[in-house]
């Protein structure tokens, strides 16, 4: 990849007295009105506090969930108080993200207070991307700082629009992110790996492409890889598969091969009628999946065999997980596999990426994401980027070529 201009940092911006408009993501779950995963807003805190901390007047923009107009299950009011309690500070709340209910809190907001405006998704003009909107919302700071990696996938007013109206700047957590990804896919220590399970290949085709082109080997996964055991013709029973994608995964394959990029994938499988809690299961060899049966986790050959080859590697990528993790015992084979690389990592070996929700869940629920070198807090964002995709929400926060930042 060609060599882009670094981000403007928020290092180099003045920011004492100034109204900064604060792009995060605090689309985080939630479960009648609790949040249920807190590292959305334990990742960002510190940004937050730096900026108050810099005698800047903090206003938070952020979307939650994907409202159509007004919805109350998504206003911002119910991450008040959890925002509150993770910066450590008083946190104000606006009832709208423009006009006057919003200009009239800024108004009275102190050097070093933070403000969260309503959800910026409750206006039309926010996913189009609308330049009306983009300069409402510009009119109530004087610097635009982003920080959320994990909506830069979005082209939405208050990821991209805003960088046109005010002085743009990436905020720590972006930073972070990005120099993450950079440092394990495009400057890897080699050999890189990456492991990727989930459930379809046609999701997660551009990532397999883009992938093979960077990667050493690739550990397959999930329903994911029943169709390349399929397309080399293995029977996988009644499993998840895409029978119309085979000839789609055969060009993977080869593809490959071509690129000296070594597939692997599951020699045994955890196997049942069906995915349901408290299902007999039992282990078997790949090749011997009866016609009623699904495969619904790797088995523990298969986890020593991709164990083994990581240790071979230095650098790894992970992106889904290799089994059905939600309902136990199908969590066993990601969740070995997750400690494994856990260790290998917390050894001083192996330099770890992972993203995207049910990955980081994982992690969690093998209770190894502190080993991980590093566990991004996105999900479409992170996937993308693996597609070798730019990021609108990132590129708009880059220094133009004759600016002297
Ligand atoms: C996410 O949770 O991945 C981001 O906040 C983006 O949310 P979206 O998919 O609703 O745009």
């Amino acid at each position: 990849m060609a060599k882009r201009p670094p981000l403007r940092s928020i290092n180099q911006a003045e920011l004492r007295n100034k109204r900064v408009l604060v792009r995060v993501d605090l689309n985080v779950p939630m479960q009648e009105g609790e949040v249920t995963d807190r590292t959305r807003l334990l990742r960002v805190a510190p940004t937050l506090v730096r900026l108050a901390e810099r005698g800047a007047r903090v206003i938070v923009l952020s979307h939650l969930g994907r409202p159509k107009g007004v919805e109350a299950r998504y206003s911002l009011r119910s991450l008040q108080a959890p925002l509150a309690q993770a910066l450590v500070r008083d946190v104000a709340f606006a009832p709208d993200c423009v006009g006057r209910a919003a200009e009239d809190a800024i108004r009275v907001l102190p050097v070093g207070g933070v403000l969260l405006l309503e959800n910026v998704r409750f206006h039309d003009g926010e996913e189009k991307n609308d330049p009306g909107f983009a300069k409402q919302l510009a009119a109530l700071g004087d610097v635009f700082v982003s920080d959320a990696f994990s909506a830069a996938h979005r082209a939405h007013a208050s990821t991209v629009g805003l960088a046109k109206y005010l002085p743009a700047f990436a905020g720590p957590l972006m930073e972070e992110e990005i120099a993450a990804l950079e440092r394990t896919v495009e400057s890897p220590t080699r050999p890189l790996a990456a492991i990727i399970g989930g459930s379809k290949i046609s999701t997660k085709l551009k990532l397999l492409e883009n992938l093979l082109e960077k990667v050493d080997m690739l550990l397959i996964g999930g329903a994911m890889a029943n169709t390349f055991l399929l397309a080399q013709g293995v029977r996988v029973g009644s499993s998840l598969c895409e029978p119309d994608l085979v000839a789609t995964a055969q060009r993977i394959m080869q593809l490959a091969e071509a690129r000296n990029c070594r597939i692997l994938l599951p020699n045994d499988a955890v196997i049942a009628d069906k995915l349901a809690a408290g299902i007999p299961s039992r282990l078997v060899r790949i090749d011997a999946v009866p016609d009623h049966a699904m495969i619904l986790d790797i088995g523990p050959s298969s986890v020593a065999q991709y164990l083994q080859q990581i240790q071979s590697v230095r650098s790894l990528v992970w992106n889904g997980p290799v089994g059905a993790f939600e309902i136990p015992p199908f969590d066993q084979g990601s969740v070995a596999l997750a400690r494994g690389v856990a260790e290998y990592t917390s050894a001083g070996h192996l330099v770890s990426v992972a993203g995207g929700g049910d990955t980081v869940a994982l992690l969690n629920q093998a209770g190894v994401t502190q080993d991980f070198t590093y566990v991004s807090t996105a999900g479409g964002a992170f996937l993308e980027y693996l597609e070798g995709e730019s990021l609108p929400g990132v590129e708009c926060l880059r220094q133009n070529p004759d600016e002297n930042y």
